[in-house]
Order: structure tokens, then sequence, then C-alpha cells
């Protein structure tokens, strides 16, 4: 009934024209130029050729020829929407960031929750680790903190992220899977990294096939530090704690929604939001200091490792509430481009060698991904504080210096453009000496213990969906060694475990453990975290 006033006449060949009025405006050319025609290409004759000046045709030809970006080379398939972070208590005594200065203040956020393997065509219900990535628009720039829904990562040292993500993804060769883990590639890779373990094992848990981006939990993975007014440090894992709780969907319902609906995630989100069921998860600190940190059995710079919550206690600290979904899929949630090398005054990195090579990583891709170095205009991109440099031109450039000031310290006064603040950021003046070289540390070679805690924290419940995802997804692996070195890693996490997946297997004799490095600190069956899980 809307469209029943719009004026429309057919032309000569049959075609519709909507005429511009009653409410709807005039569609232009990208020049403004009034279309009169956007049905018929201009011809030379009316059975002949199309001619080359017709500018209104090749104008909208090649822009449509444009429209494909690259998608990201992780993390391909996403959701976003915007919202809030609103702060609970100052947090003046241990950071100087802005944003955690004034209780009840709120910070507008945007999110995107991903899959990491899929193309952008995937399929939602993926058995897969989900991104949760938070930019955070303060009042003292942007804030990303570019998590996962599972606290730990399946390498240690970021050189290794090319491999890892090779061979998640497609095979080279035959283009497939898609979207799962399961194939020999992933699992040939991961069967010889034995510091992927842990993170196997949470990954073949329900976690990975969430029932909405609402019931998951969120994680900055690396330890980071806090540095108050005083230039003292703490170190800390930020967390993010779903209001709603946690849930997952089983295996069997998972492929079903896949079938029924792979947007289903997608839909879910945008649908609650728009229903004004705004999801909400709080922001958690595990706090600590270098001391305290030099008493875990393992290194805080191990991605491969979590800080149990049982000893360093989680304390939520403020709400991010998502409230509004996109205007525009592509050019909010394609276009935003996530860094862990966006922080802010308050907030530093530590050496975790997996955040190091991350903050190289997505600078880099985003230039070529968004076409150049100023995809920090875009909107979604831009912060909402006033911004100011001297950084000018290069493709699509809308924010070139204002005035003949180009470059500091010059002479031109109040005309000469910004200038440095002694209140700017700081980075935190940690001691670091010795030699050159390419090394992992020894504090990192325990790959089991972890794992172990995690299987054994588990239900009955949960175990036993462990045990099955492990027999499914190995079960697909054609390669028998890749098979047995699985379940020989398996011996070192827990036997009835690997018994149990050797069975589903067919196995007939069970592997000998794989070889272990010796934990240079405490083993954790010892340790005071174990005791408390055990208790
Ligand atoms: C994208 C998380 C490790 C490189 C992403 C995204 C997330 C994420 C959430 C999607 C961002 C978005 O929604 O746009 C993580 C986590 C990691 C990790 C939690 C480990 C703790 C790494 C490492 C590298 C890396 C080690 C490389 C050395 C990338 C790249 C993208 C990406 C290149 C695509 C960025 C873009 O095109 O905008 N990561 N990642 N990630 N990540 Fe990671």
């Amino acid at each position: 009934a809307q469209f029943a006033d719009q004026q429309v006449t057919l032309g000569e060949g049959g075609e519709t024209h909507q005429v511009a009025g009653n409410g709807t405006p005039v569609l232009t050319t990208q020049q403004g130029v009034p279309v009169a025609d956007d049905q018929n290409s201009l011809k030379v004759g009316s059975r002949g050729p199309t001619a080359l000046e017709d500018f209104h045709f090749r104008e909208k030809i090649f822009h449509f020829d444009h429209e494909r970006i690259p998608e990201r080379v992780v993390h391909a398939r996403g959701y976003g929407a915007h919202g809030y972070f609103e702060l609970y208590e100052s947090l003046s005594d241990i950071t100087s960031a802005d944003i955690f200065q004034r209780p009840g203040e709120k910070t507008p956020a945007f999110v995107r929750f991903s899959t990491v393997a899929g193309n952008k065509g995937s399929a939602d219900l993926a058995r897969d680790v989900r991104g949760f990535a938070v930019k955070l628009y303060t009042k003292e720039g942007n804030w990303d903190i570019v998590g996962n829904n599972i606290p730990v990562f399946f390498i240690q040292d970021a050189i290794k992220f090319p491999d890892l993500i090779h061979a998640a993804k497609q095979e080279p060769d035959r283009g497939f899977p898609q979207a799962q883990t399961a194939h020999d590639n992933f699992w040939d890779f991961a069967s010889l990294m034995p510091e992927s373990m842990h993170m196997i094992m949470w990954i073949m848990s329900d976690r990975t096939i969430p029932r909405s981006f609402r019931f998951m939990e969120g994680f900055g993975v690396h330890t980071f530090r806090l540095v108050n007014a005083e230039g003292k440090s703490t170190f800390v894992k930020f967390h993010w704690k779903p209001k709603l709780g946690m849930q997952s969907v089983v295996w069997n319902e998972a492929l079903k929604i896949n079938g029924a609906d792979p947007d289903f995630h997608r839909r879910d989100l945008w649908d609650a939001i728009k229903m004004g069921d705004y999801p909400e998860w709080e922001l958690g600190l595990q706090l600590f200091d270098e001391d305290f940190a030099e008493k875990f059995d393992f290194d805080v710079l191990d991605a491969t490792k979590l800080i149990p919550e049982e000893v360093v206690p989680v304390r939520r600290v403020g709400r991010l509430v998502l409230d509004r979904c996109v205007d525009n899929f592509f050019a909010e949630t394609e276009q935003v481009a996530f860094c862990t090398q966006n922080i802010v005054p308050g907030i530093d990195f530590t050496n975790d060698p997996l955040l190091q090579g991350r903050n190289f990583s997505y600078l880099d891709t985003q230039l070529k991904r968004l076409g150049g170095p100023n995809f920090t205009h875009i909107p979604i991109n831009a912060p909402k504080c006033p911004f100011l440099n001297f950084q000018q031109d290069g493709h699509m450039a809308m924010t070139n210096p204002k005035g003949r000031a180009n470059y500091e310290p010059n002479s031109w006064g109040a005309q000469g453009g910004p200038r440095e603040s002694p209140k700017g950021y700081h980075s935190y003046p940690a001691e670091e000496s010795g030699p050159k070289l390419r090394i992992r540390p020894e504090s990192f070679a325990d790959h089991y213990s972890q794992a172990r805690q995690f299987y054994i924290s588990q239900t009955p419940v949960e175990q036993d969906h462990i045990a099955r995802a492990l027999i499914f997804e190995l079960s697909k692996v054609e390669t028998p060694a890749i098979r047995m070195r699985i379940v020989s890693h398996l011996l070192n996490i827990d036997e009835e475990l690997a018994q149990q997946v050797g069975d589903g297997l067919g196995l007939k004799q069970l592997p000998k453990p794989a070889e272990a490095a010796k934990p240079t600190r405490k083993d954790l069956k010892e340790s005071p975290a174990l005791s408390i899980l055990k208790n």
C-alpha cells in the first residue's frame, strides 16, 4: 500500500519506469547528475550497439565491478553491533586510563563477533573458536580488546600463526573443508604442536558450538598491563561475562541449524536488539602483580595458559550493552578494523610473543584489506574524541592537516597545528636486556597440566561431549598415524579419555604417551589451583 501512489509509466519496450515525487528523491549519478532513464543503456538505433559515451551506464557497471574487497584472512565471517560500556567503580588506583575514572560514565562501543576458520559465506554453527572484538571509543582514543570466546590460544609464538591458519582452513588442492576442524591437515598440525593441546581440549568442548553470541564469554587472552598515574604497573587479564550465562547447542543441533539457517547467530543478535532485548556482558579483570606472577606454575607471557579464577578472582568493573544494530553491514561490520595495537594511556602490552606478533599483523593486513593508510577515516574506525596530526594524503584522505603547517616543530604559533602533551601516551619503562636469540623460554614447556586441569574441571556430561567430539573429528582423519599421535598426547592429559577415544576410533592398541618436555616450574598436579578444583 505504501507504494500505491508511486507514479509508474511503461516504456516503449514494456519496461517499468518509476518517477521521483510523492516523497521519493531524484536518482542521480555519483556526480549528482539527475538520471532520466535507469532501465536502458544508450544505443545507436533501437536495436543497435551500446554507445561508449554512456557515462551513466559505465559509472554504474564500473562501481558494481569493484564492490568486493578482500575478506579478512581469518575471522572472515562476523556480525557486529553498537552499544556502550558503563563503569561501576573508579579504578584510578590501578590505571590512569580515562575510561576507568568516573563511575556511571558511558563510553560508546562497537563489537564484532566472528568465527575464525570459515570463509565469509560459511555457516554460523561450525565447530570453531568465536572472535569477540570490542572497540571502545574512549575520550583518549580508541581502545580495542581483540579477544576470543576461549581464554587460551593454540600457539605460543606469532611466527606459527600462518602455519596454524593454513592448516585449519581449506586444503589448498581441494579447497575444502570450508569451516570445520575435521580434516587431516588440522589434526596433523595439532599433533605436531603439543602446545596446542590445552586449546584442543577447549575447542572439543561445547564452547565452540555456542547457542548464540549472547551466551558466550569473551577473553583478551594475553596478559596486559594497567599503569596508574604514579607509573605503577599491575598485570591484568580481561574477561567478558555474559549476563545471560553460557549456553551451547549439541553437535546434532548444530548440524541441523546449519542446514536450516546458516545465519542463525546473526539473526539471533539482530532480532534480540531490534526487540529491545539488549545483550549485556560484564567486564571482569584478573589483577596481579609481577611478584605474584612469579609464583605461578606457568609463565604469564604464555598464551596457552590461563590464570585459574579460583586463584585470582575476576573483579567485575563495568558492563557492556549492545543496543543498536548497524545501519549498513558493509560500512560498519565489514570495514571495522580492530587492532591489538590500539591501546590508550594507562594500558600497556607485555612481552607475550603472540601479542607482540599480533601488534604487527592487524595494521598490516588492514592496509591491504581496506585499501591503504586512510581506513582510520572511515566513520566506524575514526575516534569519537578530537584527533589531529600531520599525517596527510594517500588514497581517499578525508582529514588532511588544515592551514599551512604539516610538520612540527614549527614557528607558526597558534596557527601551527597540534603539539605534544606531557599527558600523552607513555610506554611502561619495563627493564629489558639479554642476548638476541631465536628461542622459546623453558617456562613455556609444560603443555599438558592445564589441559588436564580443564578436562577434570568439566562435569561428566561435558567430559562425554569432549570425548565424542574427539572421536567424531578424528574419525574424519584419514591418516592413521595422525590419529595415533593425538591419542599419544591425550595419554598425557587423561588416561581414561585417551582410552575412550582409542576405543571409539577402533584402535587395537594405544600408542605410548607422547614425549613431554620436563616442566621447569612446579608441575600443576601439586599446584594449589588444582587442589581447589578437586575439592
Ligand atoms: C582477526 C582474535 C591471534 C592475526 C582477528 C579477529 C579476532 C582475533 C577477534 C577478528 C577481528 C574482527 O572482528 O574484525 C585473535 C586472538 C588471538 C589472535 C584472540 C590470540 C590470542 C592472532 C595472531 C595473528 C592474528 C597471532 C598474527 C600474527 C589476525 C589477522 C586478522 C585477525 C590478520 C584479520 C584482521 C582484519 O582483516 O581486520 N583476530 N587473534 N591473530 N587476526 Fe587474530
